[in-house]
């Protein structure tokens, strides 16, 4: 039998659950947030979301505010409480190796699983390599008192941070990977609200759905790469990447999203994702078929190192001493994530070569300082700038996109600025003074 309105549990309220388990319970189910790390349940019952999320603590707060959402670090009490579970840990890359770390997923599972007496589905969100879902299926079964009552499924999450909540709400397509029909009743009730309003609905086997997120999220990845890999065709060649890139988009089967030219893609997710895919095609014989996903990395890798060179050719050929703005660390704007971030990367090297760098973003300060201590972070735009000899915008902010060229090029020793998200006015900069350089453009234009 299917509960036609199941209580759910989100077990792990990282990004991905702390997100999802407030969504749920927006959409009207009884909701019971679990997670090992007592301080993050505390801060989530207190109404504080630990991580920045525009418009996710208000909807935390309102969620706690309705009387169907807790959290808690027992998993007896999760056991007992959820008829559907969501299982959304996080799979990192594992330390010295391309794979996913599946430690979390694996002891997740495996907690609820051997507390589990009654008839529940658990529910797989977490990116993971292809055929995990099938094994961890075998293992539950085996663990639980409730034997064959305990079915898996998988539904991969395709949220981005920045936007989490109204993704999640209003989702482009559900994937659901089954391996019986009661699951997929069970799933269509707890996804009823989403569902109702003709969202898209793939229903799939287990492979298919864990496959579905990975070759998205190569998909994008590539998309980002092939556009950055004509920038460099473009450095060649004296033409204009931004113009290519505004003509290619207008064919609809190209379509101008993720086409966006620039210092690359960054984050926790299309990185290790596509480093954990081609790790799983090779074990699994077909490695050949994604090898092209290793040229995407090192297109992407190159655009960092490209503009460490913008920053020393506009120096006058040595970085040593040099004193540069570094303007954002996060990895996309509206995000405080630094995970892999393409911007912290390069203040980095720069740091490496000798430059004196001032790195400043909005939020993501705190956990940049956290990655490398080393490095100095100012706590404004100006105190960044303040007499530097470059610039150099590496995360498109609207702070840096809205800053005026007249009043930045008062405070620096000298008017130089390296664009590497193509997020500001050439003209209007040239026009205040300063030498403009960005990615994929001749240097003049
Ligand atoms: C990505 C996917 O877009 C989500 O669909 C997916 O659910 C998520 O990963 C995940 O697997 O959890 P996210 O990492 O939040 O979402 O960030 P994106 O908005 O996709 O941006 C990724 C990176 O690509 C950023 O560093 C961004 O600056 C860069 N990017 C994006 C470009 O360089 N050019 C573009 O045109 C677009």
């Amino acid at each position: 039998p299917v509960v036609e309105h199941p209580r759910i549990t989100v077990i792990g309220t990282g990004y991905l659950g702390a997100t999802h388990a407030v969504c749920m319970t927006a959409l009207g189910f009884d909701v019971l947030g679990v997670d090992v790390d007592a301080a993050k349940v505390a801060a989530l019952s207190a109404g504080t979301v630990p991580f920045f999320e525009p418009g996710l603590p208000e909807k935390l707060r309102e969620a706690l505010d309705s009387g169907r959402l807790r959290f808690t670090t027992d998993f007896d009490e999760a056991a007992r409480f959820g008829d559907v579970h969501f299982v959304c840990v996080g799979t990192p890359q594992a330390p010295g190796s391309n794979a996913a770390d599946l430690r979390f997923v694996e002891a997740a599972f495996a907690e609820l699983a051997a507390r589990i007496d009654r008839r529940a589905l658990l529910v797989g969100k977490s990116t993971v390599p292809i055929g995990t879902a099938a094994r961890i299926a075998d293992e539950v079964r085996t663990l639980s008192p409730a034997g064959d009552d305990l079915e898996l499924a998988w539904n991969p999450e395709f949220l981005r941070e920045g936007f989490a909540v109204e993704d999640t709400l209003h989702p482009d397509r559900l994937v659901f990977g089954v391996t019986s029909d009661w699951a997929e009743a069970q799933l269509r009730a707890a996804f009823r609200p989403i569902l109702d309003r003709d969202t898209p609905l793939v229903v799939a086997d287990l492979a298919t759905a864990e496959l579905v997120k990975v070759a998205a999220n190569s998909f994008l990845a590539t998309k980002i790469s092939y556009i950055n890999a004509m920038a460099e065709v473009c450095e060649a060649t004296g033409a204009d990447v931004t113009v290519l890139a505004t003509a290619l988009g207008y064919d609809d089967r190209i379509g101008a999203r993720f086409l966006k030219p620039g210092l690359g893609f960054g984050g926790g997710c299309l990185p290790k994702d596509i480093r954990a895919f081609t790790h799983r095609a090779a074990e699994l014989g077909v490695g050949q078929a994604v090898a092209f996903l290793e040229e995407v990395d090192a297109i992407n890798i190159r655009r960092r190192i490209r503009t460490v060179d913008l920053v020393r050719e506009l120096a006058g050929g040595s970085l040593a001493g040099v004193r540069v703005a570094a303007l954002g660390a996060a990895f996309k704007p509206n995000s405080d994530d630094v995970r892999d971030a393409p911007a912290l990367d390069v203040a980095r090297m720069l740091y490496l070569e000798g430059a004196s760098v001032t790195v400043y973003d909005p939020e993501a300060t705190q956990n940049a300082h956290r990655v490398y201590p080393d490095l100095d972070f100012a706590s404004s735009l100006g105190q960044a700038v303040a007499s530097a000899e470059v610039v150099a915008l590496l995360t498109e902010w609207d702070e840096f996109r809205s800053a005026d060229p007249t009043t930045l090029g008062e405070l620096v020793a000298r008017r130089r600025i390296v664009d590497g998200r193509h997020a500001l006015d050439a003209d209007r900069y040239r026009a205040a003074g300063w030498e403009y350089r960005a990615l994929g453009l001749p240097s003049g234009a």
